[in-house]
């Protein structure tokens, strides 16, 4: 007789990978991979296939003042809150077609699947594509979410700008996508998201299902440095106001500090903006972000200290302005055990190889923590590589974590 919890219920696979390959289309990178950045065009286009696939599968979207889209499959309880599950469809730059991709579409898939199999769930189930994930655009990461979550205000989010100098709140509304909802307003019964790791460890260890148990905390700390404008070839060594070296000795300064803490820490610096920019001018102003986590919370907050204090000396020896402000940040987070073990007993129940993990990049799950109980479930990704348009994962693997995140919720949801 077939259990309750209908163990032989599977999601999909092939219409999970389908999709996924269907929005990689939109936002085509320069090498295999995706652009699809936050409040873009191209954003707008694969959020308005999102709608198209959610209408299908029945689902009615809402949508925050964040431009977060909330797809709900209705209940059949009218007073049980409702079980979140997604991620984002936004990229890098130079992003991969399944970093948030496959936690938003491996929800659709699993209400889809939900839908062919006539399985009804006594929660409602909300399927969700948070805004700036990523914070390439507009920092910092998990943005919306964080508005979400109450820990960011809204309008410090609409204030943020790109580097050309457009604010998040007018292209929000530029593309189409500013909703009537309050954000915030909504109440969870439980958050789950699938991801892939982004790392190396689930592929080295052969290990299916990654059970996420911790995520680790993060400082995103923004340096502007000035110095004096200068003909690089007539101004004197000894007369130069350097903001450039200050910035190489701070790079060299952050990796000895996290490689000074280790296990369990990592920092280095992924953006910078020299301006002027001009091969033979000195420059005047440097901006660049430290990027520093650790799960361990003082680890975190003593490499941030003793980073600002080892820049504030190079800074001072070399004459250059120093200000620092912080431009993203969450503590280390611990996810709901009972979730937790509800996704290390699904995989178990399916048969895959898992491990538990912590995850090493941020995640909106780390904010709907705040609310909510949540966690996540990871798939490995080939040579741990992501932010990068070579990152892949097979379908297998996508297919896999796809029927734990699907068996998950359904236990949380109640069938
Ligand atoms: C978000 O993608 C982050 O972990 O930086
Ligand atoms: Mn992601
Ligand atoms: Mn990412
Ligand atoms: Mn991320």
């Amino acid at each position: 007789m077939m259990p309750r919890t209908g163990e032989n219920f599977r999601i999909d696979g092939a219409r999970l990978w389908d999709s996924i390959m269907e929005m990689a289309r939109i936002g085509p990178g320069v090498a295999g991979g995706n652009n699809r950045q936050t409040l873009t065009d191209a954003d707008a286009e694969g959020r308005a296939l999102f709608r198209t696939w959610c209408e299908a599968a029945g689902l009615t979207l809402g949508v925050d003042a964040m431009g977060t889209m909330f797809a709900t499959r209705p209940g059949e309880d009218p007073d049980a809150l409702p079980v979140y599950v997604g991620s984002h469809l936004d990229t890098q730059p130079t992003g991969g077609k399944y970093d948030g991709v496959l936690g938003v579409l491996g929800a659709l898939e699993a209400v889809r699947s939900m839908n062919d199999l006539g399985i009804r769930t006594k929660h409602p189930i909300v399927v969700t594509n948070w805004t700036n994930e990523e914070g390439a655009r507009f920092a910092p990461a998990m943005l919306a979410s964080g508005v979400f979550a109450g820990v960011i205000d809204l309008d410090y989010a609409y204030g943020r700008t790109d580097l050309d100098g457009l604010s998040f709140g007018e292209e929000l509304e530029r593309i189409g996508w500013k909703g009537d909802e309050e954000v915030g307003a909504r109440r969870m019964h439980a958050y789950y998201e699938l991801h892939i790791e982004q790392g190396p460890i689930l592929e080295a260890e052969e290990k299916e299902i990654g059970v996420v148990t911790h995520c680790q905390g993060l400082w995103w700390l923004e340096f502007t440095l000035t110095g004096k404008e200068a003909h690089t070839g007539s101004t004197p060594m000894p007369m130069r106001v350097n903001a450039g070296l200050a910035m190489a000795r701070i790079f060299e300064m952050v990796q000895e500090v996290a490689t000074g803490e280790q296990p369990n820490a990592v920092g280095g610096v992924g953006q910078v903006k020299f301006a002027p920019n001009s091969r033979n001018v000195l420059p005047g102003k440097v901006v660049f972000t430290v990027d520093i986590r650790s799960p361990e919370q003082e680890k975190l907050d003593r490499m941030r200290a003793e980073i600002e204090k080892r820049a504030t000396t190079i800074c001072e020896v070399l004459g250059v302005g120093c200000a620092v402000e912080p431009v993203g940040h969450f503590d280390p987070v611990t996810f709901a055990p009972d979730l937790v073990a509800t996704v290390r007993g699904a995989a178990e129940k399916l048969g895959y190889s898992h491990r538990d993990i912590i995850s090493g990049a941020g995640h909106d799950a780390c904010w709907a923590a705040k609310v909510a109980p949540a966690t996540m479930v990871m798939c490995p990704c080939v040579d741990g590589l992501s932010h990068n348009e070579a990152e892949e994962i097979t379908p297998d693997w996508a297919e896999k974590g796809a029927n734990v995140l699907f068996h998950a919720v359904l236990e949380t949801a109640g069938v």
